[in-house]
Parts: C-alpha cells; sequence; structure tokens
C-alpha cells in the first residue's frame, strides 16, 4: 500500500458477542492487513461505553460480550504485538474528553446526523430517546482524538461520525488557535467490502437484525452458515452476472466469496461462470465455513484463557492510557483547566 496511514485508530461495539461477517469484511480483515504495514502500532478498540447506547444489553451480557470480543478481534489474526487492543471504559480519558468536546458541540448538529435521525424514526419522538444516543458520535470524535489520529478504517456507515470529528478538531484547533488535535481522514472501504444482509439485499449486515439468518457470525458452525446462505434473497435470473443495483443479492454473495478469496470481482465471475444460483450459495458457503473454521477453533481456545485475555487487556489499556493522558493534559492546559 502505498497511501501514508501513519495513526490508525478503530473500533468495534461489544453490542454483540461475535462479530459479523460484515464487521469481518469491512473491518477486521482489514485491520489485519494495516498492522503489518504501518510503523506506529494501529488503536483499536473493544468500545464498550457505545454499547451502552443499546438498552437491551443486561451487565452480564456486556462483561461477556467483551471478552468474546477481544477473543474475536485476536482469533480473526490481530497480534497484540503489532497492534494495541483496549477496552475503551479502561481508559477514562475518553469520557473526560466528550464532556470537554461536547461544551464546544451544538445540538443542531447532533441532531442532523443520519444515525440519530434514523432512530428518532424507528423508535418514535426524539425527546424521549436516551441522550447517550445523541450524543455517541461526540464520544467517537473523543475516541479518535485522543491519540492524535491520522487515519480512520470504516465502513460507510461511519462517514459522518468522522466528518463531525474533524469538524470538532477543527473548531477547537480555531478556537483556541493552537494545533492541539490532528485532523483525522477517513478510509473507507471498497464498495465489495460493504457486506448486505442476507435477507434483506438492500440493508447493510448488522447485529441489531433481529432475523439471525439476516447474518453470519464468525463463530457459526458450518451447519447453520450452509443454512443461512441456502436461504440468501436472491432472484430468478439463473444466468450470474454482477450489478449490485439491479442484483443486490446475487452481487452480494458473489462480494462475500471474492472477499474471502481475496479475488477481484472479475476473477470471482470467472470461476462461477459455469454455475447456477444454487452452486453459487455451495460454493460461497464452503468459502465462509472454510474460512471461520480456524477463527472458531482459535476462538474457543481464547475464550478458555481469561487470565490471558485480561492481560492483554490490561497491557492494551497501558499503551493506550499512556497517549490518551498526554493528549488530555494538552487539551486541559489548552482550554485552561490547568
Ligand atoms: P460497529 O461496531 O457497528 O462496526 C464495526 C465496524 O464494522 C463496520 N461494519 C460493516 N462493514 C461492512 N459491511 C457491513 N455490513 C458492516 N457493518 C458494520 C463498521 O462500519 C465499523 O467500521 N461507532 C462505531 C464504533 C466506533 C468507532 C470509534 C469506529 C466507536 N468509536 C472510533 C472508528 C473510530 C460502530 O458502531 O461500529
Amino acid at each position: 500500500m502505498t497511501v501514508k496511514l501513519g495513526r490508525i485508530f478503530s473500533g468495534i461495539q461489544p453490542s454483540a458477542a461475535t462479530p459479523h461477517l460484515g464487521n469481518y469484511i469491512g473491518a477486521i480483515k482489514p485491520w489485519t492487513q494495516y498492522q503489518h504495514i504501518t510503523p506506529l502500532k494501529p488503536i483499536l478498540s473493544v468500545v464498550d461505553l457505545h454499547a451502552l447506547t443499546n438498552p437491551s444489553l443486561t451487565p452480564s451480557k456486556l462483561r461477556d460480550n467483551i471478552f468474546q470480543m477481544t477473543a474475536s478481534l485476536l482469533a480473526c489474526g490481530l497480534d497484540p504485538q503489532k497492534c494495541v487492543i483496549f477496552q475503551q471504559s479502561m481508559v477514562p480519558h475518553h469520557s473526560e474528553l466528550t464532556w470537554i468536546l461536547t461544551c464546544g458541540c451544538t445540538l443542531n448538529r447532533l441532531q442532523s446526523l443520519h444515525a440519530w435521525r434514523e432512530k428518532v424514526k424507528k423508535l418514535g419522538k426524539g425527546a424521549g430517546l436516551p441522550l447517550g444516543v445523541l450524543m455517541y458520535p461526540v464520544l467517537m470524535a473523543s475516541d479518535i482524538l485522543l491519540y492524535q489520529t491520522n487515519t480512520v478504517p470504516v465502513g460507510e456507515d461511519q462517514v459522518q461520525h468522522i466528518e463531525l470529528a474533524r469538524d470538532i478538531a477543527s473548531g477547537f484547533n480555531q478556537k483556541f488557535n493552537s494545533h492541539v488535535f490532528n485532523i483525522p481522514e477517513k478510509l473507507i472501504q471498497e464498495e465489495s467490502n460493504r457486506i448486505k444482509s442476507l435477507r434483506d439485499p438492500l440493508a447493510k449486515m448488522s447485529k441489531s437484525d433481529d432475523n439471525q439468518f439476516s447474518y453470519v457470525t464468525i463463530l457459526d458452525e458450518p451447519d447453520q452458515i450452509q443454512a443461512k446462505v441456502r436461504k440468501a434473497v436472491t432472484d430468478s435470473n439463473p444466468v450470474l452476472t454482477f450489478d449490485s443495483e439491479a442484483r443486490p443479492g446475487v452481487s452480494n454473495l458473489i462480494n462475500i466469496l471474492a472477499s474471502l478469496k481475496n479475488q477481484s470481482i472479475s476473477d470471482s465471475l470467472q470461476e462461477i461462470e459455469s454455475m447456477n444460483t444454487l452452486q453459487l450459495k455451495n460454493l460461497v458457503s464452503d468459502t465462509i465455513v472454510e474460512h471461520l473454521n480456524p477463527i472458531r477453533k482459535e476462538h474457543h481456545l481464547l475464550m478458555n484463557d481469561k487470565a490471558y485475555l485480561c492481560t492483554l487487556l490490561e497491557d492494551g489499556r497501558k499503551e493506550a492510557a499512556e497517549i490518551a493522558e498526554r493528549t488530555l493534559k494538552i487539551v486541559k492546559q489548552t482550554i485552561g483547566l490547568i
């Protein structure tokens, strides 16, 4: 890769125990590649404070999800020697900076963001929603700005949040006539990394979807994967072609195949040239099973060694907190708290 990535920061919510195939292909798999090509360790956070915006998450489930998500990141190939993996709430600077940044952010700006407007549309009047849902993007800005991040690799659903982080950073720098914060750049995955729901290929694959047949998690057993892919919504055209708009279901399956095999779409199209839809589904589920088998086994081993996971999170906390502490101190000096 020729682009200069500098300091990378990204995060994943432990709102579900394990990532789904969209998180894996769109975020975690690219992270495993960045860790080998950047001199500065990428910083990756299990963003548990963000998960608090999910009202149905019980304390025991959240506690378990944090371990499961950490084990998932390692099982997918993130190497704690090459990147910093930490639990967000273990570094209290995130909450502290959030308050400071909130004081420089307007209600109008937060209410204009898609994610908020969609929640309001889905759940009814905004006034009845927890404030955390509205302020969530400011917490995300703090995550990014605390580490003087240059590059934030995310899926397209997060673009507006990165733009907000940039605006908050430059607004702060201007107000205090300083260069306290780096202005982060987003790194959006290619279209082929946007994985859609298996039941509704116009929507993204999402862990909050009630229908478990809409997503494959990285820990699904082979028979679950086969059943889910077999039921994936496609269309009645027997000839396999790639067109995300006209044929979203078939194209989503081809995307998954190409991403997992590290192939271009045209290479995948060549491979499936003489197949029908059922044969494509079989090939896709076999490819997913083959790819996820070692990850599932490794995850199982890691979950049997909680002491190791605790040590790893503690090491990550120390590395992250050292950087966060430096930034927060400068912020406090700049605004007159110290
Ligand atoms: P989260 O936990 O929803 O998702 C983690 C990452 O996975 C990407 N993603 C997808 N990519 C492709 N296809 C899909 N179907 C798909 N679904 C999810 C997301 O874009 C994301 O990159 N707010 C963030 C977490 C966060 C964060 C941060 C990210 C908190 N602080 C700071 C970057 C920097 C979130 O909810 O991601």
